[in-house]
Order: structure tokens, then C-alpha cells, then sequence
């Protein structure tokens, strides 16, 4: 029996095959490539697949070639401001793509998944840290895309007897341990990563968009999350499924959270490098805290961070980034 993972050559994708791969699970990957990387999965060595989610008939084929019993599905589009410049891209791609994945698993009779979604999909908190009972109000396109998956595959539960696991996720960070894969987006839009390609000399500058808000040294918090922690999850939120466990929806994040300044002061300890740092204005839609309750992915997949410091998750970013991007 196989596990299909759909965006596993991506950041999160990858590292959850290399832990898969490593406990013994028969991998089918699929991606586009538009954001994955090839090398990538060369480096893991599984069985990959390059295609799109619209495909229905390469969907179909695939179900039909192997013999499935789950699907983990993190192929997406994620970046916030474009979604808020072209929603139809990020309607297709997200949703309209995954109701072609739902219905060929459907009809291949595969009912379980294992789904990234996302924080972006409560809106500004309410309360601190956020639970999963939160109210869901996205204020990005992007956000309403993973929220209108969430309630199909509750619908899909209900009329078909699916169970399936959603992941929101906080922000994904860090790189596998030993230093082999780790983040490399293209755009590259997220705090760390920004901040190591200061430290290497490749951009000028790191912004603090906003040093005013209501926080103790007036920058952001935000919950980073160690992507291998994240893979952790994933096996774990897998067996459960396989075991016959019933549909949930988890927070992944540490319940920490740290400033942007806190970050840049951390990073620069780590890379012992004293990069440049300007102030710039607040940006639209970024809400000052951003910190998730975890303790329901605790109890009951009995989850537990394996890196919850942020020392530490820069560390194993800065040793990936030194290795990927430093020769350039
Ligand atoms: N990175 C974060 O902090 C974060 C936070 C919350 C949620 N998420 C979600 O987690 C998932 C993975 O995020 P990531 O940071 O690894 O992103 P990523 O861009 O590195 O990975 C996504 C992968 O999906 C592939 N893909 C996209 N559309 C596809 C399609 N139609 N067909 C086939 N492949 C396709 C891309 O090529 C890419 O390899 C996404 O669903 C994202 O929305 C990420």
C-alpha cells in the first residue's frame, strides 16, 4: 500500500517524505514543479511523478497504477499578496485543483487525506494563543482558499465517509537537521530565510515592516514552527488515519512566540554576521500576534516538538542556507 503526496517536491513536502521515506513508506510523489525543486527529489530518491493536481486523467492513472490508501496533499499556491492581486489563480489552483484530487481519490474509492492548512485561515485572533475552535474569518484570499477546502472535505466526510486530518499550520521554519534539504522559495517571502540571505551578503537589507504595535518591543509575534516538528506531525496524523482514527483538525505551532526583532537579534547571534536592519511602514493585514494552541495535536496524536527554540531552528536553517546559497 502506498501514500500519495501531492507538493512533495516543496519545502514542507520534502522534509515529510524524507521522514516517510525513512520509516519505511511506500512514497508516490506529485508535483508541478512550479515551486518544488527536481534536485530535491533526486536527493531523497523516491518515486516522483511530475504532473499537475488538474489533471484528472494523470490523477486517475495514478490511482489506477498503484495501490493507494492515503493521500497527504500539500501542493498549493501560498503567497499572500499575490492571491490578493489574481484570487483566480488561487481558486483554481488551490480549490478547483483539489476538488479534481477529491473526486478521483472518491471514485479510485481512497478516502483519507492528510491536509495543509494554514493560521491564515482565523483571521486577526480574537484570543491568544489561538485554539481550533477559533472563528475562521481569513482576510486574504489565500486564507479563504485552505478554509473552502477544510469544508469540502467536511462535506466530503458527511456524504462519503471520509476522514481526513487538517493541519493549521503556524509558520514553517528551520530546515532538516542535517542540513541536506531545508527552504528555498522562489520568491522567497518569510522571515528567516530573508534575513539569512542578508546575513550572506545577497540582499542589502532586512525590513521590520512596522516597530509600533501593541507588543513589547513593538514588532510582530509570530509562532515559527521547525519544518522537521511539521514532518513529525504528518506521520503522526497519517498512523492515525490508517489506525481508523476520525476526522480532526490540529494547530501546529510552538504556543512561543517570537518578534521579528527577537528573530533578527537571534539570527545575528547564530550567523555572528551584523547585517543591515531598516525600519519600514506596517503592511496591510498583518496582525500583531500570532501565536496557536497546540495542545489538542498533543494530546491526542501525542505530537511533541522536537525543536521548539528558536535558536535552534535558525541554526539548522543558517547550516542549509550556507550549504545551498552560500557559494553563489
Ligand atoms: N510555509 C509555511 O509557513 C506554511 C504555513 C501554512 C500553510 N502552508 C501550506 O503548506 C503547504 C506546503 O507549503 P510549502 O511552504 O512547502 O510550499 P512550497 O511552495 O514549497 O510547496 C508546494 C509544492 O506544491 C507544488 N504545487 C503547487 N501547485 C501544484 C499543482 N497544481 N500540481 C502539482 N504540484 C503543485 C509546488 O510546485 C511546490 O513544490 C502549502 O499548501 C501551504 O499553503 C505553508
Amino acid at each position: 500500500m502506498a501514500i500519495l503526496v501531492t507538493g512533495g517536491a516543496g519545502y514542507i513536502g520534502s522534509h515529510t517524505v524524507k521522514l516517510l521515506k525513512d520509516k519505511g513508506y511506500d512514497l508516490i510523489v506529485l508535483d508541478n514543479l512550479v515551486y518544488g525543486h527536481q534536485d530535491i527529489v533526486e536527493k531523497l530518491d523516491v518515486n516522483f511523478i511530475l504532473g499537475d493536481l488538474g489533471d484528472r486523467p494523470l490523477l486517475d492513472q495514478l490511482f489506477k497504477d498503484y495501490d493507494i490508501e492515503g493521500v497527504i496533499h500539500f501542493a498549493a499556491y501560498a503567497y499572500v499578496e499575490e492571491s490578493m492581486k489574481n484570487p483566480a489563480k488561487y481558486y483554481q489552483n488551490n480549490v478547483v485543483s483539489t476538488l479534481n484530487l477529491l473526486e478521483a481519490m472518491e471514485s479510485a474509492g481512497v478516502r483519507k487525506m492528510v491536509f495543509s492548512s494554514t493560521c491564515a485561515s482565523y483571521g486577526v485572533p480574537e484570543i491568544i494563543p489561538i485554539p481550533e475552535t477559533h472563528p475562521q474569518n481569513p482576510i486574504n484570499t489565500y486564507g479563504y482558499t485552505k478554509l473552502v477546502i477544510e469544508k469540502m472535505l467536511a462535506d466530503f466526510q458527511r456524504a462519503y465517509g471520509w476522514e481526513y486530518v487538517a493541519f493549521r499550520y503556524f509558520n514553517a521554519a528551520g530546515a532538516d537537521p542535517d542540513g541536506i534539504i531545508g527552504e528555498d522559495h522562489h520568491p522567497e517571502t518569510h522571515l528567516i530565510p530573508l534575513i539569512l540571505y542578508t546575513a550572506l551578503g545577497q540582499r542589502d537589507s532586512i525590513t521590520i515592516f512596522g516597530d509600533d504595535y501593541n507588543t513589547p518591543d513593538g514588532t510582530c509575534i509570530r509562532d515559527y514552527i521547525h519544518v522537521s516538528d511539521l514532518a513529525q506531525a504528518h506521520l503522526l496524523g497519517l498512523d492515525y488515519l490508517l489506525q481508523g482514527g476520525k476526522s480532526e483538525i490540529f494547530n501546529l505551532g510552538n504556543g512561543n512566540g517570537f518578534s521579528v526583532k527577537e528573530v533578527i537579534e537571534a539570527s545575528k547571534k547564530i550567523t555572528q554576521i551584523d547585517f543591515n536592519v531598516v525600519k519600514g511602514d506596517r503592511r496591510a493585514g498583518d496582525p500583531p500576534i500570532l501565536v496557536g494552541s497546540s495542545d489538542k495535536a498533543r494530546n491526542i496524536l501525542h505530537w511533541q516538538p522536537q525543536y521548539p527554540d528558536i535558536e535552534t531552528i535558525i541554526q539548522h536553517a543558517w547550516k542549509w542556507h550556507q550549504l545551498r546559497h552560500g557559494n553563489h
